[in-house]
């Protein structure tokens, strides 16, 4: 039987082994997916397990997107332009490789449904820096949706980003209240919301009445945040969208099979989510 796995910490939110059995199961493969909740010291022999085979695949979320890159052989794709890597395996010349499916992930699960939708190039705030930042912005780019700002708390981080994408504005965590009104789309890249995490202390109250709120956030399925916004009309979207997406794309990779986003599925997922 394959084994594959998700490391991350905290892990017990995570929905990607109801996922991934799921469609195992559907697709007929010997294989399970499980979680780890990892420490920094134990991302050197998971990885090592994949180089002997004993492991087939694994993902990665927060908080080692990036630190598991110094372990790894190659990246490859859009690991390469974000460094920051969700899905590892082992390649035909026996390297291990670090991909992104986080940047499709967030193209297919948002923005090709929204450009669609607005006819104007949006202008749009990310909020946060951290391991999913450098992927809404790829994306982004990718999806032509090119006047990007972003904020941050820690300002450092920001300046860093800015570093690799140097399209994008910066603004000061301390403004976010009063510059909000600027954009169309504002989309939550941290970790603000999560299930038994902290909350935004604040609301927003001051924005375009057709802005797109979406959050990277899926557990809880509706944030706080999402909640409020809501009850104001807002249109917003969920983190499952992302999730289910960038889990396509990773079960894409490990099994060459591209598999189907069922509405049994869905449902599967939202009622882990109650
Ligand atoms: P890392 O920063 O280690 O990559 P992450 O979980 O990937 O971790 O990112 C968390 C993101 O949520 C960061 O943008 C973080 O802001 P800082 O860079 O200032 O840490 C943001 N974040 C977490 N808690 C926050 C809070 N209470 N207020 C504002 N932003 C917060």
């Amino acid at each position: 039987m394959k084994k594959y796995f998700i490391i991350g910490n905290p892990i017990s939110h995570s929905l990607s082994p109801t996922l991934h059995n799921y469609w195992f199961k559907k697709y007929k493969i010997n294989a399970e997916y499980k979680t780890i909740k990892a420490d920094k010291k134990n991302i050197p022999e998971v990885i090592k397990k994949i180089r002997e085979k004993e492991i087939s695949g694994i993902n990665i979320t927060l908080p080692f997107k990036q630190l598991v890159i110094p372990f790894l052989d190659k990246l490859v794709n859009y690991a390469k332009e974000t460094n920051s890597v969700n899905t590892v395996y082992l390649n035909s010349e026996n390297l291990v490789v670090g991909d992104n499916t986080d940047v499709f992930g967030i193209q297919a699960g948002y923005f090709n449904q929204i450009i669609n939708e607005k006819a104007i190039k949006p202008k749009t705030l990310i909020l946060g820096a951290g391991g999913v930042a450098p992927s809404v912005i790829l994306a982004l780019n990718k999806s032509n949706i090119d006047n990007i700002c972003l904020i941050n708390r820690t300002f450092e981080k920001s300046i860093f980003l800015k570093k690799r994408f140097q399209n994008i504005k910066i603004e000061k965590w301390d403004n976010i209240q009063s510059v909000v009104k600027n954009f169309d789309i504002i989309i939550n890249a941290t970790s603000l919301g999560l299930k038994n995490g902290e909350e935004f202390n604040f609301i927003f109250n001051n924005y375009k009445k057709s802005m797109i709120y979406i959050d990277t956030v899926y557990n809880p399925i509706e944030t706080k945040m999402i909640k409020q916004l809501k009850l104001n009309n807002i249109k917003t979207f969920n983190g499952l969208n992302m999730f289910l997406y960038q889990g396509q794309k990773s079960f894409y990779l490990w099994n060459k099979i591209n598999p189907e986003i069922s509405n049994d599925l869905i449902e599967l997922l939202k009622s882990k989510l109650k």
